[in-house]
């Protein structure tokens, strides 16, 4: 998932939609479950019922996509990465998938609530634009109930990534960092500019084990750092990958079990009626 870099729907990082390096969406389900799984009690906040209209932001695979259809509502799950939407309508096909930009994306009539779990991070361009996109799906009062990374979310792993490309010699400017991680003020802003009135909101630390990546934080940087090591020459991207492992060993990994510093912004915002 990454919609124009990496990520899950409609992102502007990832591979996917800019035509960059697709997803290896088989391996994300393999050794990321966690992601969805982190996600369900987002489906609690969310409170689907029977006959709404859903929009899943950035879905992925649609794990979440059919939970959410599971409990009796309609759901269109859009997401940036193509080899992503492949998966999904694979695994769900009674179930409707879109590959769109988060930017950029629109639905026919109007939603009742859009969703999103571990993906507005990855539209990193323009994310008034993207909340822009969600309020014109929305209907009136309609609900955008959403978790992302957030201010410092693995400032732990990125800082030991920068660490270890100037070491090879390679500038932190090289680095096309491929996140938006707000602050939670920035983000009540964009959200307020863009129609909304927040109702409830969540700035936590969640500590992240990576239970199923059977090579531990190298796995995770593997799948999710790769603007971080294509700074690097190919041939030394496997050090900057051991070095990174190596001085994040003690604070991740004391124990001889990764778990990553992820920190969350968790939001539940109305659309103002007449906007
Ligand atoms: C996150 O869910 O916060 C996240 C996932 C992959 C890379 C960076 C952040």
């Amino acid at each position: 998932m990454r919609t124009t870099s990496r990520s899950p729907a409609g992102s502007d990082e990832g591979p996917g939609a800019d035509g960059s390096a697709a997803w290896d969406a088989a391996l994300y389900d393999r050794s990321f479950g966690f992601v969805s799984a982190f996600g369900t009690d987002m489906i609690d906040l969310l409170a689907p019922e029977t006959g709404e209209r859903i929009v899943d932001l950035g879905c992925g695979t649609g794990t979440l996509s059919a939970e959410i259809a599971a409990r009796g509502a309609e759901v269109i799950g859009i997401d940036a990465d193509a080899a992503m939407i492949e998966r999904a309508r694979a695994r769900y096909p009674h179930l409707a998938f879109a590959h769109a930009d988060g930017r950029d994306f629109a639905i026919e009539g109007e939603a009742d609530a859009v969703f999103s779990n571990a993906a507005l991070h990855w539209m990193k361009e323009e994310p008034a634009r993207v909340i822009a996109c969600v309020a014109r799906a929305l209907r009136p009062g309609g609900r955008f109930v959403a978790e992302m990374g957030a201010h410092r979310n693995v400032r732990i792993i990125t800082d030991a990534l920068y660490r270890a490309l100037a070491e090879e010699g390679v500038p932190a400017d090289a680095v096309d960092f491929p996140w938006y991680f707000p602050r939670t003020s920035r983000y009540v802003g964009l959200l307020e500019d863009g129609g909304f009135e927040v109702a409830h909101l969540h700035y936590f630390a969640r500590p992240t084990p990576l239970d199923d990546c059977p090579n531990g934080l190298a796995d995770w940087i593997a799948m999710f750092g790769r603007n971080f090591t294509d700074a690097a020459p190919p041939e030394r991207v496997p050090a900057v990958i051991e070095r990174t492992v190596a001085l994040t060993r003690e604070r991740l990994c004391p124990d001889g079990r990764w778990v990553t510093d992820y920190t969350r912004l968790r939001f539940v915002a109305l659309r103002v009626t007449g906007e």
